[in-house]
């Protein structure tokens, strides 16, 4: 993908439905009694896939355009799969279905691509195994491809050691089966589509704070899902809108659940010209339309318990520390190391080839912004984050820059080119 330079983005534009929604209305659609709606489901092929290893778990799932219709067969309906359940390139498939599938009365085993085979999976496994689950595989039983062997679960008190929601959710799937309650105690507050949509399906679930109680065997019932806008998707726009100059950008449809929105409160904080409107709820989820305006950002820092509300918008923050004045430092964030890349190498080694002045620290990095863009050849690493935060960067340089491997946009955001280049015109 070769990218011009460009002095302006303006217009109207809505980004996919918000890829962990997504996910987790389908594998909720699965296990609940009755046809489940899904409205603005993310057509990405991290969510297809999930789609997928449960059409091989015997559900029935019908895809049109952008519509997804679960025939849920209840908490005891999926039955025992026939072929490996391959996850792509999806953390969120294979940590979930893991929690899924333990305790079911069957086995089944679970394995994704060459990215997906080195991500840490005893996070997930460990806790399971306390439970009752029965897995193994690879490298001391951490990694893909896994075996799960169906078996009777308890539930557990346990502490996350890492704000993780794909743990949490996981464990939470499992504790639906388990014997007992679940009592999940989060280092710091992560995601909560799960608890939320949980509570929507009527799963017996009661947060307060950090603490989280689930209690098993629910009657799950179909529900008509609206899937609102990613934020992790809308964060390329917001950033393009700031960065470039004569700009202007609306994204309708956005989710703003507050676990999420770590990257409204940094752009504010770097003297983003950023506004929210139609705020409204939408099956228990937070929706605005956001605008940007071009503004001049500065440094900031951003550490601590914000971290996991906007994890995965760091690679595209960074981009936006490099155009801003002064020094911004990015702590505690080491998790970034087993994301689809280890982005903290990918964003520091790409941003260099920009010129940028940019250091690799144990747990994030430190970007030194106002030096100019220059044009480079990018790689995105199979990295969708990763390719279309090198094309923000590539927009603002001073000629054409290449991006190799693009096409890792396709994970979340299948028409991401197009879009950009919609809002040229
Ligand atoms: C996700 C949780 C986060 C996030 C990922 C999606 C989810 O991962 O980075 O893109 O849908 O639960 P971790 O749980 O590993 O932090």
């Amino acid at each position: 993908m070769i990218i011009q330079p460009t002095n302006h983005l303006k217009g109207e534009i809505t980004v996919p439905g918000d890829k962990s929604i997504s996910h987790r209305a389908v594998m909720l659609g699965a296990i609940a009694q009755g046809k489940t709606e899904i409205d603005g489901f993310l057509m990405g092929e991290d969510c297809l896939n999930t789609i997928k290893c449960f059409h091989k778990l015997g559900i029935q799932i019908d895809v049109s355009k952008d519509k997804v219709l679960v025939f849920g067969k209840g908490l005891h309906g999926l039955s025992c799969p026939v072929d490996i359940l391959y996850t792509g390139n999806s953390g969120t498939t294979t940590r979930l279905m893991l929690g899924l599938l333990a305790g079911q009365h069957f086995s089944s085993i679970l394995d994704g691509d060459s990215s997906i085979r080195k991500r840490p999976m005893d996070r997930v496994i460990n806790p399971l195994k306390t439970m009752g689950a029965d897995i193994s595989g690879t490298q001391a039983s951490t990694l893909c491809p896994l075996t799960l062997n169906g078996s009777a679960l308890k539930g557990i008190t346990y502490h996350l050691p890492i704000a993780s929601a794909q743990v949490k959710s996981a464990l939470l799937l499992a504790g639906l089966y388990a014997e007992g309650e679940t009592h999940l105690i989060e280092p710091a507050k992560s995601r909560d589509h799960s608890e939320r949509m949980l509570t929507h399906f009527g799963a017996d679930i009661y947060t307060s704070g950090l603490d989280i109680h689930c209690m098993p065997y629910p009657k799950l019932e179909a529900q008509k899902i609206t899937v609102p806008g990613d934020i992790s998707s809308a964060a390329y726009f917001m950033v393009a809108g700031l960065m470039l100059p004569h700009s202007e950008i609306t994204i309708r449809n956005i989710g703003m659940n507050p676990t999420r929105t770590g990257i409204v409160d940094v752009l504010n904080a770097m003297g983003a010209k950023m506004a929210l409107s139609n705020q409204r709820l939408i099956n228990n989820e937070e929706v605005a339309d956001i605008t940007v305006t071009t503004s001049s950002l500065h440094g900031t820092i951003i550490e601590g318990d914000i971290i996991p509300r906007l994890i995965d918008e760091i690679p595209i923050i960074a981009v936006a520390a490099a155009a801003a004045c002064g020094t911004t430092v990015i702590k505690d964030a080491a998790e970034l190391k087993v994301k689809e890349s280890n982005r903290i190498q990918t964003v520091v080694t790409e941003l260099k080839k920009a010129g940028i002045d940019i250091e690799e620290t144990s747990d994030g990095m430190i970007i030194n912004g106002g030096n100019a863009f220059k044009s480079a050849c990018f790689e995105s690493y199979n990295d969708h984050r990763i390719a279309m935060s090198m094309s923000i960067a590539a927009l603002c340089a001073n000629g054409p820059s290449k991006i190799n491997g693009a096409d890792a946009v396709n994970i979340s955001f299948p028409r991401y080119f197009k879009l950009l280049q919609d809002l040229q015109k």
